[in-house]
């Protein structure tokens, strides 16, 4: 299915899928929210700090390959200051996930030596995957589940019906990944999925989703964006966003009769380059942003 055509989320369908995961969370130990290294505030589900409740949690910032470097570091400190541990990952290549069992371990340690203590010989321990459509869940669990499904025993607490794959002696983790919604009542939210190609972009005001885009850039230039479309710091201070759109289709010769700038052609090209990596690897949210 093309999620990022289809998914479509009712109230109705938010209460189920919570009434789901709550359901799941009984059965494991600890939660893997993936989320979208470039867009980790507007990648991640609103509500899920709520469904947890106490239930320990692990952020993967997926993408990483794509985000920048220095902007990923910043966030996995922002995490660390919250009491939270976030690993940058690229699920495309497995990159970083050799840290995800390790990872887990930490987190669950004390419930791992409080089973040992009660005589359990062999304690093991599951795991769930969350996260809202296209942040890479399939893409993480076919690649840590090394296609190994664990079959549904007579062991206490497993319920029939889910199935699990196991990660490592002592790890398992549910095969089915909780969907879950991000925050769409916020109009950036939508702009910043749409960005990274998430969202269909065209039941948005392409224009506008460029010179929101070109805000961006304003504050966070990369080399390869100032040398693709020939621009200098000082074009980026003295132009506002709108400004620099024009800017970028006149330099690319995009123009209507009468000598004006054919800005949508402009905005489609930003858009499309970006997507493309043209620009190299952009975060679009920054920790200094929640709030
Ligand atoms: P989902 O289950 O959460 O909906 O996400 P899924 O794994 O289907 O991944 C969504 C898209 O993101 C896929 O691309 C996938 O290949 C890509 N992806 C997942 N993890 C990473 C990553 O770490 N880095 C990069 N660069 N891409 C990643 P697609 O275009 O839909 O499919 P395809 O081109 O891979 O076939």
């Amino acid at each position: 299915m093309d999620t990022k055509q289809n998914i479509q989320w009712f109230p109705g369908h938010m209460t189920k899928t919570k009434r789901q995961i709550q359901a799941s969370l009984k059965l494991i130990d600890v939660v893997v929210e993936i989320i979208d290294a470039r867009i980790p505030i507007s990648s991640s589900n609103p509500d899920l700090k709520e469904l947890l409740q106490s239930k320990p949690k692990l952020v993967l910032l997926n993408k990483c390959d794509k985000a920048d470097r220095k902007a990923t570091m910043l966030w996995v400190d922002y995490y660390a200051q919250n009491g939270i541990t976030a690993l940058p990952v690229d699920c495309k290549t497995g990159k970083g996930l050799n840290q995800f069992v390790p990872s887990i371990r930490r987190i669950l340690d004390k419930k791992f030596k409080a089973q040992q203590a009660k005589g359990i010989k062999n304690p093991f321990l599951r795991v769930m995957i969350v996260g809202i459509p296209n942040v890479g869940k399939s893409s993480f669990i076919n690649r840590v589940s090394k296609q190994s499904r664990a079959k549904v025993e007579d062991r206490p607490g497993v319920t029939r019906g889910n199935q699990w794959y196991t990660i490592s002696k002592d790890l398992e983790m549910l095969d089915t990944p909780g969907v879950l919604w991000p925050k769409f009542d916020d109009q950036k939210v939508g702009e910043n999925l749409a960005f990274t190609g998430a969202i269909k972009d065209n039941i948005l005001d392409i224009e506008l989703l460029a010179v929101d885009f070109l805000e961006n850039m304003k504050k966070h230039p990369t080399d390869k964006f100032l040398e693709r479309f020939k621009l200098t710091t000082d074009d980026l201070a003295s132009n506002d966003s709108y400004e620099l759109l024009q800017l970028i289709g006149r330099k690319r010769g995009m123009l209507i009769s009468g000598g004006e700038i054919n800005t949508e052609r402009a905005a489609t090209l930003v858009l499309d380059e970006y997507r493309d990596g043209k620009f190299g690897n952009i975060t679009l949210e920054y920790p200094e942003e929640i709030n």
